[in-house]
């Protein structure tokens, strides 16, 4: 990585341990008058303003009482839904065959889904979003408008082909054959290209037959340090039809595990409905579940147990589910992950809050080397949040006692207005990098 070096002034946030497992007021650590050395891409360093010296060259931006952290890291996204985000009224199989389906079935048209993964990023990085683990279609040209947008901006980002053999319209059915082959071409073009990641992707296990799952299964057991990425036990229609088509697992899980598709780079979507077996044997590979809030109360799938996860030890990150999720936005994901902590285990404070949404994100997908803290030698992938963005905001952190008490409510009131500057890698991206009504399209 190569680039300028630049210093960052403003509130800094850095976290030196984890908030569920620790007091959270031990935990980050906080500069109200802090600085953001950047040299070569990476974070140089970190700490009070007045303790860092400005390196010869550097160019200084203030950024007054703005919070510079780390950037937010989406753990499971759907680009292809972008376009059919908020589409109302059905629940999950309903939903999947109405609105979904016939929109992914337009992705076998490289110059659509090259279109869509472009309006993706630019809302994402608006929103304060530097990372996005997604799923594309079946098609491989959406792997490929995918990564090829990401690789143009500089992101650290991560897709695979969704693959699926049954259960899905003629236009997006493969094959156990043409998923292992069309995945490893994939995994072969692109995987560990500049930051991008290839991620293994079987939709979920009522759209792949056993002979898929066994293919990938297979795929994965030959590129071990790839990403592995499917939905478990969301809603309850789904865990009653995955009863029905694998009548001999013990648990929904176990169609997964039969098949060599459970493991610690393994990422779990939804995970709401587990059984004590799941939860025990999730825990002891040390999997990632990943929690998509607005998606779980758009749809309608039930309330995930994130302190009783937590308490296990289970590693958990936090997500859009992008178009399931109502929102592209990490900051209205966090407030739903508080709205449901409320209805179960009690609240979330906002430096779990914005943890899950930096910090556990980064470890369920085995990158906290390289993002989601705000750290000396990490990549410099940085958002700043202007914390009194709109005039309900202003007005109540003007009573605000304490730094996250000035923070939760851009948190729950906060959308992409809060996003002052992103920055890729140690450069800062213009506002019109991601501003979609900038372009014509
Ligand atoms: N389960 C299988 N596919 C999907 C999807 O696209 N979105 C959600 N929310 N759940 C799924
Ligand atoms: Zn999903």
């Amino acid at each position: 990585m190569t680039g300028k070096t630049h210093v960052l002034r403003g509130q800094t946030l850095q976290y030196t341990g984890d908030p569920f497992a620790q007091p959270w007021d031990s935990c980050a650590q906080i500069e109200r008058r802090g600085a953001v050395v950047i040299e070569n891409g990476l974070i140089a360093a970190v700490g009070p303003a007045e303790d860092l010296s400005v390196p010869p060259g550097a160019t200084v931006t203030d950024y007054g009482d703005d919070l510079i952290m780390a950037g937010f890291i989406d753990a499971h996204v759907h680009y292809p839904q972008t376009a059919m985000i908020a589409s109302w009224g059905k629940r999950l199989i309903d939903w999947l065959n109405t609105y979904t389906f016939p929109e992914e079935a337009r992705f076998n048209d490289s110059t659509y889904a090259r279109k869509i993964a472009a309006r993706y990023f630019d809302l994402a990085l608006g929103h304060g979003t530097t990372t996005s683990v997604s799923y594309a279609t079946s098609h491989p040209e959406s792997v490929d408008a995918y990564f090829e947008e990401a690789k143009r901006r500089g992101l650290r980002a991560f897709t695979g082909k969704t693959c699926m053999d049954r259960n899905a319209p003629d236009s997006l059915r493969d094959t156990p054959e043409r998923a292992y082959t069309d995945s490893k071409r994939l995994l072969e073009t692109w995987h560990g290209v500049d930051r991008l990641g290839y991620v293994i992707t079987p939709r979920f296990s009522p759209t792949s037959t056993p002979e898929q799952l066994d293919a990938l299964g297979a795929l994965w057991a030959e590129h071990p340090d790839c990403l592995m990425q499917t939905h478990l036990s969301e809603q309850s229609e789904e865990i009653a039809w995955v009863k029905d088509l694998y009548p001999d697992a013990t648990d929904y899980l176990d169609t997964y595990e039969a098949h060599g598709l459970v493991g610690a780079r393994g990422l779990y979507g939804h995970a709401i409905h587990l059984t004590p077996r799941e939860k025990d044997r999730l825990q002891e590979v040390g999997a990632g579940l990943v929690h998509c809030p607005t998606s779980n109360t758009f749809i309608g799938s039930g309330v995930f147990d994130m302190a009783g996860l937590k308490q296990m030890g289970q590693r958990i990150g936090l997500a859009t589910d992008t178009g399931g999720g109502s929102s592209f936005s990490m900051l209205r994901t966090m407030a739903a992950a508080y709205e449901l902590g409320q209805l179960n285990g009690g609240a979330l404070h906002p430096s779990q809050l914005l943890w899950l949404a930096t910090c556990g994100s980064a470890q369920v997908l085995h990158a906290d080397h390289q993002i989601g803290n705000l750290s000396k030698g990490l990549e410099a992938d940085l958002v700043v949040l202007n914390l009194s963005s709109t005039a309900a905001i202003a007005q109540r952190i003007a009573e605000a006692e304490g730094f996250w008490d000035s923070v939760f409510p851009t948190i729950m009131m906060g959308d992409d207005r809060a996003i002052r500057d992103v920055w890729i890698a140690g450069n800062r991206c213009d506002q019109q990098d991601f501003d979609p009504s900038s372009k014509t399209q």
